[in-house]
């Protein structure tokens, strides 16, 4: 019996069902056939507006001189041209419209036009109470903060409800002009400034200034909130007595301020509104007459004080173009008598564009400024000024900065440890030598957009040195220009004269893939490619493919501009050198990335201009025998706000042997210590200095060059006008030509020897440049990289390093030291009392434990690769503390001797122990005769690794030596696939490609 019931309610249940999913079928439907209706209505709008042109220049045509006959048809018809738009606009008012470019910027591509009435009016009225409430939390707010409480906690808060406020109104008002409201003019924009001037605000620190305006502004806007409420009410009850009428725009909108409807119940208004912008223009005074003082340190006093004269005057000339415009309404309606009864809808339009009065406000502004400036008691000047260029507004347009130049062939660079950048440089010079004039750009500083209108530059060029890094990934500062590049599609570019020369090295997976990727995008774009593209391998001999491609590319760059090289072999300096006498030792740098002092008084945040200076708590060596020295370094970033993931990479900024700077110094007979700045002759360029100036040589040749790594050839070919010995100089040309001879040369006695600067000049004793020339040669001393041998979950105020030192012996008998680890090796704990500090910032990563807990990991670093997986293990560690279920975590680690490096034997042991670790493999290489490696491990235990692959969503991690381990570890993996997965040879790797390509296998590798 109850069975029967369930069946007759189930079957009841299914036909509802089945009558529903037509429903919504036929929802779908009619959704797809409003999207087509929007789309037509859309495009006939367009087509409707290029006719009615047409015909508009028609009309106007047939009007010269019509017969009366035609006269009054051409009349009708213009009549109806004009209420065109107007009913276009109606229209438009209920189609999806493009977000401008504000709603484009906060909200992306998302639509937000409201299709229908109510949710029109629904929007507007809810926006109304969103001011009003808001209105009324400030005015509490600000009267509490005016009489109760006085603390700069307290009012950065109000400051910040402020701010967001304005914000949100902002981001509110576009998405109702966007539905047909016709705010518009200066009401819109007033919330912009005001926005931007809490903003200012907020920033301002405590003292003595801030205290003595604080009581002035909580005075201002506990008056403005409460003219602000009467608006609101006021509004309110003409809007619906409006409405009510029936005369209400569409999407007629209150904002604060003032607008002509209003007259007729708000007249009384007025006067508290002019009060409100007095009180603005008193406010402006008093700020700019505080920043005259000669203790005002603060920038935000003066951005205050022009904010609310900005504020002022729009405030004040709209408000008086409203009232002098609606006095003229008012007289058209006495004249027109009781035909029109009801108050006007229409929004009024200032008499002011919004342009006119940013303009008018910024002219008084500076004025102001200037004269309030012109009074100020002259300061003593402490020491002399400097002659360095002030930092000028940076130009975005290279199109502009070439014309100005003179300049024809522009090169970018996509760089990250300043290769790239260097060939860049060197490329621009050349052009000198072929009778055209270039410049180096970073891509990032420019609008590349523009690259479609570089034709307008008669024999133009541009030139491409672009790095590859990650998993075919560009560099940093060609991240904006590779998005560009992927995401147009309708650019046209044939104008474009291009060549690109790629930076890479054949050992990593995506061997040059940028460069490559640059090339053929450019080609499909329309671009014309002149000369073939230049792969340049980090692994074999970058410099020698460089000068090789270099070589060639220059005359057929000739040749197709028809030119002809002027053959001036001269060498071209790019800086003057100023040595200055009698700087304060203040504003001269000592080793500071970006900002003077920064090492003085750390700001966050931290970053690749701004180092943290990280106390070093721990500095231990690893190994327990042997000659190497491998080192456990721990950084303390407490109380610096840096974050990180486990799998994120430190940078640290070495310096280099003081002892080597000495021996230079010596060599080239100059006191290290004079206080020098290297200004680029070309005032346009970008890059002012080669390195931050002014600052002493000693400085220089420690905190800024590199003087450890053989130098390029192009610093021989300009170093060796100083060779007094012409043999010397005939071999230093020699080297830096592309003669097969030449290279040789350079390769044998500079790369394969080892020879750093100091070794050349030790070895070439008639070489003796002038330091200055070599300081503008050497390239910049760059951060070095390590893998986070920590977890932040475990040791959030901590960052370890795991590294090993560099020291080897070359040809000549000398012994080379790596620059940062013999550096970081010496970082001890206290240095004679004072606690040894690491200049560092963090580079995220995309080494990342899964998401999900429960998926294995393999983990596979031999050696110093071991540094992130240290990490990964305290991880999992703290996870299964946490309760967290937690998935196999297997590792395979290699290392010579068991006895001599295997380093944190305790702590994996102990891991293991604990069960973080499930399976821990070694690979001890020398304790036999026969070498044993990670990869043979994997070997020996594919079966289970296979399964943890295959069926378990395992997650693979490789990292270390990217030259042969990372290589034949993928071989091993693909060998497990073949044999185990049934695959062929083929079939297994791509296979472990789409590992790769799903995120389930990283890897953390470096040469
Ligand atoms: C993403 C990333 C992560 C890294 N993580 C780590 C890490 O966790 N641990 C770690 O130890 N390193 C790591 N490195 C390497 C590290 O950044 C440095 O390159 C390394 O410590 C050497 O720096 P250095 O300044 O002491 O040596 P440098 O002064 O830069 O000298 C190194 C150069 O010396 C030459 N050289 C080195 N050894 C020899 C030799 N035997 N014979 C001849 N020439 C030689 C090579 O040209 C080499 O490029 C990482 C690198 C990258 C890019
Ligand atoms: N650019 C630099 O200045 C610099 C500095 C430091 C490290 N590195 C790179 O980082 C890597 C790690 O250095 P490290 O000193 O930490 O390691 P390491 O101690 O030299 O090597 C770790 C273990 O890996 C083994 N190994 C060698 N070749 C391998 C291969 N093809 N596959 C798997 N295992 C292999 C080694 O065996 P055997 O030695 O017995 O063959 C050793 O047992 C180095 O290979 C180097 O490429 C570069
Ligand atoms: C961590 C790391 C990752 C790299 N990845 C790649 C890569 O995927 N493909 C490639 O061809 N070269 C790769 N390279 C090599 C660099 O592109 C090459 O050394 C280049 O000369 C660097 O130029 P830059 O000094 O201008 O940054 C990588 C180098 C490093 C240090």
């Amino acid at each position: 019996m109850s069975l029967k019931v369930c069946l007759e309610e189930w079957e009841r249940l299914e036909e509802d069902h089945k009558q529903l999913q037509e429903t919504h079928r036929m929802y779908l439907q009619k959704l797809e056939e409003v999207s087509k209706l929007q789309k037509n209505c859309s495009s006939s709008i367009s087509s409707q507006r290029r006719r009615l042109k047409e015909v508009s220049s028609l009309v106007k045509r047939c009007s010269k001189g019509p017969s009366e006959e035609d006269a009054k048809p051409l009349n009708e018809i213009n009549e109806k041209i004009k209420t065109r738009p107007n009913a276009f606009s109606e229209m438009e008012a209920f189609l999806p419209n493009k977000n401008g470019l504000y709603l484009s910027l906060v909200l992306g591509n998302v639509n937000v036009t409201l299709l229908s009435k109510q949710s029109k009016f629904a929007y507007k009225d809810e926006y109304e109470k969103f001011k009003l409430y808001l209105t009324v939390i400030l005015l509490l707010f600000s009267f509490v903060c005016y009489f109760f409480v006085s603390y700069r906690f307290l009012d950065a808060i109000l400051n910040f409800v402020l701010v967001w406020y304005y914000c949100t109104l902002t981001i509110r008002e576009s998405i109702l002009i966007t539905n047909g409201s016709r705010i518009k003019g200066w009401w819109v924009f007033h919330h912009y400034i005001s926005a931007f001037f809490s903003g200012v605000m907020l920033t301002w620190p405590e003292g003595d200034l801030y205290k003595t305006f604080r009581n002035q502004f909580l005075a201002y806007s506990l008056y403005q909130s409460f003219v602000q409420c009467l608006q609101c009410y006021y509004q309110s009850g003409c809007l619906y007595r409006l409405r009510a009428l029936g005369e209400r725009h569409n999407m007629d909108l209150t904002v604060e301020g003032f607008q002509s409807w209003m007259w007729k119940g708000l007249t009384f208004l007025l006067p508290f509104l002019f009060f409100g912008h007095f009180w603005q223009l008193f406010n402006s005074l008093s700020l700019f007459r505080m920043a005259r003082l000669p203790d005002c340190k603060e920038w935000q006093v003066m951005v205050c004080g022009l904010c609310f004269l900005i504020l002022f005057m729009g405030n004040f000339f709209t408000t008086v173009a409203v009232v002098r415009h609606k006095r003229v309404n008012m007289a058209d309606m006495d004249a027109d008598t009781a035909a029109h009864t009801e108050p006007s809808v229409e929004e009024e339009e200032p008499f002011f564009s919004n342009l006119d009065l940013l303009l008018f406000s910024l002219i008084v502004g500076l004025v102001v400024y200037w004269y309030m400036s012109r009074k100020k008691p002259e300061p003593i000047p402490e020491f002399k000024k400097l002659d360095t260029a002030a930092p000028a507004a940076r130009e975005t347009s290279f199109i502009e900065k070439m014309k100005k130049t003179g300049k024809n062939i522009i090169v970018f660079y996509g760089s990250q440890t300043g290769t790239g950048e260097e060939f860049a440089n060197r490329l621009s010079k050349d052009a000198q030598r072929y009778g055209m004039k270039g410049m180096a750009a970073d891509p990032e500083e420019y609008e590349m957009a523009e690259l479609a209108r570089l034709s307008q530059i008669e024999n133009s060029l541009a030139i491409f040195c672009m790095a590859t890094y990650g998993e075919g990934d560009p560099t940093d500062n060609a991240q904006d220009f590779y998005d560009w590049l992927q995401e147009i599609d309708d650019e046209d570019l044939s104008g474009l004269n291009y060549t690109v020369f790629a930076l890479g090295n054949k050992t990593y997976e995506h061997y040059n893939a940028m460069g490559k990727y640059v090339d053929k995008r450019l080609e499909e774009l329309g671009a014309k490619r002149i000369f073939d593209l230049g792969l340049g391998d980090d692994d074999g001999n970058l410099e020698e493919d460089f000068v090789s491609w270099r070589e060639q590319f220059w005359p057929s760059v000739c040749e197709h501009f028809g030119v002809e090289a002027s053959g001036d072999d001269s060498s071209i300096r790019q800086y003057e050198l100023k040595e200055h006498t009698d700087l304060n030792m203040n504003k001269v740098y000592s080793g500071e990335m970006g900002r003077l002092k920064s090492f003085e008084v750390q700001k966050p945040p931290y970053d690749s201009k701004n180092p943290f200076l990280a106390p070093v708590t721990v500095n231990r060596k690893l190994n327990k025998a042997g000659d190497r020295h491998l080192m456990h370094v721990e950084l303390d970033i407490t109380g610096s706000k840096i974050r990180y993931d486990s799998g994120d990479h430190v940078a640290v900024f070495p310096t280099n042997d003081s002892a080597m700077v000495n021996k230079l110094g010596q060599i080239l007979g100059v006191d290290l210590d004079v206080v020098i700045s290297l200004n680029n002759l070309d005032e346009e360029s970008n890059k002012k200095h080669p390195f931050p100036c002014p600052t002493t040589y000693r400085t220089a040749l420690t905190h800024y060059l590199d003087i450890s790594q053989p130098p390029r050839t192009n610093v021989l070919y300009e170093l060796a006008q100083y060779a007094s010995d012409p043999k010397d100089q005939e071999n230093m040309r020699r080297m830096s030509s592309s003669s097969p001879e030449g290279k040789a040369l350079y390769h044998s006695w500079v790369q394969g020897a080892y020879r750093n600067i100091l070794a050349i000049l030790e070895d070439m004793p008639s070489l003796r440049p002038p330091v200055d020339h070599l300081c503008e040669l050497l390239p910049r001393l760059q951060a070095r990289y390590y893998s986070i041998a920590s977890s932040s979950k475990v040791h959030p105020d901590r960052i370890s390093i795991c590294a090993v030192v560099v020291e080897y012996e070359t040809p000549t008998g000398r012994t080379n030291k790596g620059v940062a680890t013999n550096w970081l090796k010496n970082k001890l704990v206290t240095d004679n009392g004072h606690k040894s500090t690491v200049p560092m910032f963090i580079r995220k990563s995309q080494f990342r434990l899964p998401f999900k807990t429960t998926n294995p990991v393999i983990m596979i670093g031999p050696g110093t690769g071991i540094a992130p997986f240290m990490g990964f293990i305290q991880e999992r560690g703290w996870l299964k503390e946490q309760g967290k279920e937690v998935g196999e975590t297997v590792l395979y680690f290699g290392c010579r001797y068991k006895n001599e490096d295997y380093i944190y034997q305790e702590e994996l042991e102990e891991a293991e122990k604990k069960g973080v670790l499930t399976q821990l493999n070694i690979a001890f290489s020398r304790d036999q005769e026969q070498k044993v490696y990670v990869q043979h491990l994997l070997k020996n235990s594919k079966e289970h690794l296979w399964k943890l692959i295959h069926s378990d969503n395992a997650h693979i991690y490789v990292c270390g030596d990217a030259k042969n381990m990372a290589k034949d570890v993928q071989t091993a993996l693909q060998d497990i696939a073949e044999e185990l997965g049934g695959m062929t040879r083929t079939q297994a790797t791509d296979y472990v490609k789409k590992l790769m390509t799903k995120g389930r296998y990283s890897q953390d590798v470096w040469t």
